[in-house]
């Protein structure tokens, strides 16, 4: 099945951006990057991204997508799809761009006057996304366009908003998260 293969290329594409913003909210905490500034009476970012958080959620980030890179061809081969494999420098351009991107919407968030976990629909699910997405197109071309296809960025597109919701679902259940966005 040719969708089949679409989608499990898009997902094992994007674990490394996936995963970061889940390992910071299981590590995050500390002092936070902003340092507590305001910028016309609101936090800059706030208290939700802490360097902690970043610095871990990135570096879960590239081992998983190590991990991914040195069991591509026996996973690949037992489920029949080509799945790609993790040049260094895009491990890291998914991982951290994907904080980066979190990162950015907590900005932006807080200049339409957003307190901290309050949600802001369409951003808070795709935000983490665009940035790892295109932070990796600017430093790794070649393999971006190799491996991010359209038809699988389309599934991407569908994809992230449903296990973005599925899994923050999870944590807000088990406590592990303040809100379910
Ligand atoms: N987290 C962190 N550092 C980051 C991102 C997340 O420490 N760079 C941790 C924080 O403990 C945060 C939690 O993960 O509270 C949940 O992340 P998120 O939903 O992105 O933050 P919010 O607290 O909801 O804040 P915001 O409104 O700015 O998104
Ligand atoms: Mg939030």
């Amino acid at each position: 099945m040719e969708l089949v293969a679409t989608v499990a290329a898009a997902f094992w594409a994007m674990l490394p951006a996936y995963v970061p913003n889940n390992a910071a909210v299981l590590f995050g905490g500390g002092p936070p990057i902003d340092a507590g500034r305001t910028w016309k009476g609101r936090r800059l970012l706030g208290d939700g991204k802490t360097w902690r958080g970043t610095v871990f959620g990135t570096l879960t980030g590239v081992a998983l997508a190590l991990l991914l890179s040195a069991i591509n061809e026996p996973v690949g081969t037992a489920v029949g799809v080509d799945l790609p494999h993790f040049p260094l420098v895009v491990a890291f351009t998914l991982a951290f761009g994907a904080m980066l991107g979190d990162i950015l919407a907590s900005f932006l968030k807080r200049r339409t006057g957003r307190e901290r976990g309050a949600s802001f629909p369409g951003l808070d699910q795709l935000d983490f996304v665009v940035v790892a997405l295109g932070l990796t197109a600017l430093a790794a071309p070649g393999w971006f366009w190799s491996v991010f296809t359209w038809p699988v960025l389309a599934v991407v597109l569908v994809m992230t908003p449903v296990l973005h919701l599925s899994t923050n679902g999870i944590a807000y259940a088990l406590h592990l998260k303040e809100e379910p966005w």
